[in-house]
């Protein structure tokens, strides 16, 4: 017996919800205008994405710093996304490094080349990302909705993004052009210039006939890997108080650990800065690598940031009671190739991961009364096995074996000179030990019984034990 036909029921959704059946009968753009588009759009991404490293570890404002991270990472995973799409429009050669137009490249050159930190972030906020969040909404509307529903999916994704870093963006141009006796008009309308001079930063506008003289980027600026910090971090030099010695005190109870777990997270500051210098100076490499250590970096910047908030939770003024230094960055950026950084970082986080490591941190969290702080020791800790996996393919795949790699690193780290007497002797930093103020400010806001033991904690990086050397530093 054969069953009766299933009747059609009125009110489904056509086209697989994509759009009704009248507007999917207009023809639309053909696949080689949308690649044309999509390499326009991952040459502007891309270069974002390469000119907030480049400028991050000069940049010496914090919240500037995290923002980039972020920012940088959001555009790493636009780029790959572009990259994906156009290896999938039968395009084999991709051609995604080709040359773009003269003019275009100059608007993204001459950001990179900012004088300052404001017009680096007015010319990416109010120039260069709004043109690029313009030219994805443009290839949204413009492609056939079922044809190429991959691309629409592909902009309207890239937009959720985007949306948070114009916004985010816009804050902080905004905050950064209150600072300035003038804002640089004359120069963002050269910069829009540029770009129209280009047909648009997407190309589909007729190009204007030249391109204005380059200013800045006529004599383009090199890459600053010295790190700078903005005064709330007025000691950088200060390596007076090892934190990983207290912290695997067997004797000291968990809750002033907490102090010095926040301090540790906080200080992950200069890994992003460290890791700009690394992708930054590694050029060559598939944009595989620049997304997975993007990633890391951002993950750095957030372990960072849980420091900030671990600190406000403990209802300390990080800036006025503890000296973040920023020794390790600056040792490794001005000291290693990128390529022995990278080895350091390894060997680093290698260490994390026995028994003094992120699952120790963790466990010390979770017994003290502050639950935060053994949510942000989770996160923590699981991001470490994402940055082993990282470090793996990325560092020690280039070396003849894991042990060699791990070999490589301690020499590296070795060969790192901590300048703590150098630094006294030039009165860059005393080496004050801060910790016994804080510890007694703690213990008083907190009601936590002074112990005289955790009080006198005076071991410094000076006396750094070896059996410690390897997780000196968090990553
Ligand atoms: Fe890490
Ligand atoms: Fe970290």
């Amino acid at each position: 017996m054969t069953e009766p036909p299933v009747a059609p029921v009125p009110g489904l959704p056509a086209l697989a919800g994509l759009c009704s059946l009248d507007a999917a009968r207009a023809p639309a753009l053909p696949v080689a205008e949308v690649v044309g588009r999509l390499k326009r759009l991952h040459f502007a991404a891309r270069r974002v994405h390469g000119l907030l490293l480049f400028r991050l570890p000069s940049e010496p404002l914090y919240e500037l710093k995290m923002l980039y991270s972020h920012h940088a990472y959001l555009c790493a995973e636009i780029t790959a996304a572009l990259r994906a799409r156009v290896a999938e429009m039968r395009e084999p050669p991709l051609g995604l490094d080709d040359p773009p137009p003269a003019a275009l490249a100059q608007a993204f050159d001459e950001v990179a080349s900012a004088p300052d930190g404001a017009h680096l972030c007015l010319g990416l906020y109010r120039v260069l990302l709004p043109a690029l969040d313009t030219a994805f909404e443009a290839l949204d509307r413009d492609v056939h909705p079922l044809a190429d529903a991959p691309t629409r999916r592909l902009c309207r994704h890239a937009r959720l993004d985007l949306a948070d870093v114009l916004a985010t963006g816009a804050q902080a141009a905004d905050a950064l052009a209150a600072t300035l006796d003038a804002t640089p008009d004359a120069w963002l309308d050269e910069l829009r210039a540029a770009l129209a001079a280009a047909g648009g930063l997407d190309g589909t506008r007729d190009a204007t006939a030249s391109a204005p003289a380059p200013r800045y980027s006529a004599t383009p600026r090199p890459f600053d890997p010295v790190p700078r910090r903005d005064a709330r971090f007025p000691d950088p030099y200060n390596m007076a108080v090892n934190a990983e010695a207290f912290l695997y005190e067997p004797s000291y109870p968990p809750p002033p650990k907490l102090l010095m777990l926040a301090y540790k997270r906080l200080r992950e500051i200069d890994v992003p800065e460290m890791m700009a210098s690394i992708i930054v100076e590694t050029p060559g490499k598939p944009w595989a690598y620049s997304l997975d250590m993007t990633r890391q970096l951002w993950d750095e910047a957030r372990h960072a940031m849980m420091g900030e908030v671990l600190f406000a939770a403990l209802g300390v003024d990080w800036p006025s009671e503890v000296p973040v230094n920023f020794t390790w960055s600056l040792g490794l950026n001005t000291q290693l190739t990128p390529l022995e950084r990278h080895a350091v970082l390894y060997f680093i986080e290698q260490g994390l991961m026995p028994k003094l490591g992120k699952r120790y941190e963790w466990e010390i969290a979770s017994q003290t009364d502050l639950p935060l702080a053994a949510t942000f020791q989770d996160y923590d800790w699981a991001d470490e096995v994402l940055h082993a996996r990282i470090g793996r393919q990325w560092y020690v795949s280039d070396m003849p074996s894991h042990t060699e790699a791990l070999r490589h690193g301690d020499r590296c780290w070795s060969r790192v000179l901590m300048g703590w007497e150098e630094w006294r002797e030039a009165g860059l930093t005393a080496h004050e030990n801060w910790w016994p103020a804080l510890y007694r400010a703690a213990c008083a806001r907190h009601g936590w019984p002074v112990d005289p033991a955790v009080e006198a904690f005076a071991t410094s990086y000076a006396e750094q034990r070896a059996d410690l050397k390897s997780v000196s530093h968090s990553a």
